[in-house]
């Protein structure tokens, strides 16, 4: 798909990967509207980005993807600005294992509301133009193996449970829709901060002995899912030792 006058939506914009995912569909010709809850840094962000590619072509919307509301006026902001949506980036987050009910409404219930917000828009069943609605869960979210961060690990398998459920939806091919869940495993960003997890001793070991990603390689496997047009379905883990590498899928239940 060629991302030229495409508009795409990315939570979590401010910083790590969502900026640099943002810089990503930026740098293709694609329009980005950042939306971040920490307001000064996404407005900086966002000026530097307007600086490099056009004043038009980046906007900065501060939204708490907890937040119902936060989140619709994010959309109609988004609307207002560019009319149309083709690419929603579910990918705001946080590691914080003493504050599991803020870490569920923000990793899970705002990727949850995002998404369900853009198939409203995407839909060409409701007069969108199609896209696709990538989520970013993370190793974690397929292979619970992180005893450091069991919350964590739990939100994250809720959203690639989410995501694929709905590619799994008979009814997506006629929305015009992809869903695809982005799985990177520990990447250099802030959220790698040993004092979110339950065990920072074992957090930090743990981490050096796995390996840490540089942001380009997961902005790859980002870019890829994008640009396929046949990646409903797909889970992408990205690691430091193999690389981008495809999650099989389980069998079908026969009778659906
Ligand atoms: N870095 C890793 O090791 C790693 C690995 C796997 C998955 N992930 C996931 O990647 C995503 C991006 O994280 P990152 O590594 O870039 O970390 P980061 O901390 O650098 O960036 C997270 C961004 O999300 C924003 N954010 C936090 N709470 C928010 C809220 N309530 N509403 C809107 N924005 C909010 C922050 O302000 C920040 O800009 C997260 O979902 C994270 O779980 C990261």
């Amino acid at each position: 798909m060629s991302l030229s006058g495409k508009v795409a939506l990315v939570t979590g914009a401010a910083q790590g990967l969502g900026k640099a995912f943002s810089e990503a569909l930026l740098k293709r010709g694609a329009k980005v509207c950042l939306a971040d809850v920490q307001s000064p840094l996404g407005e900086a962000t966002t000026t530097e980005f307007q600086q490099e590619y056009g004043k038009d072509r980046a906007l900065f919307v501060k939204c708490d993807v907890s937040s119902v509301s936060e989140l619709q006026t994010t959309f109609t902001k988004l609307l207002s600005e560019y009319g149309q949506l083709d690419i929603m980036i579910n990918n705001a987050g946080i590691m914080d294992e003493h504050n599991p009910a803020r870490m569920v409404d923000i990793n899970l219930t705002g990727v949850i509301m995002g998404t369900n917000m853009a198939v409203d828009v995407m839909s060409k069943e409701k007069g969108g133009q199609g896209g696709i609605i990538i989520n970013v869960a993370s190793t974690a979210g397929i292979t619970p193996r992180a005893f450091f961060t069991p919350a964590y690990t739990g939100t994250k398998f809720g959203v690639a449970g989410f995501t694929r459920s709905w590619s799994y939806n008979p009814y997506v091919k006629k929305m015009g829709l992809r869903f695809a869940c982005l799985c990177p495993a520990f990447t250099a960003t802030d959220i790698l901060n040993p004092m979110g997890t339950l065990y920072p001793v074992d957090a930090e070991k743990i981490t050096q002995m796995i390996g840490i990603n540089e942001i380009p390689a997961v902005v790859a496997g980002f870019i890829q899912l994008v640009e396929d047009e046949q990646c409903n379905g797909a889970v992408m883990t990205i690691t430091a030792q193999e690389g981008i590498q495809f999650y099989k899928k389980p069998l079908a239940l026969s009778k659906m």
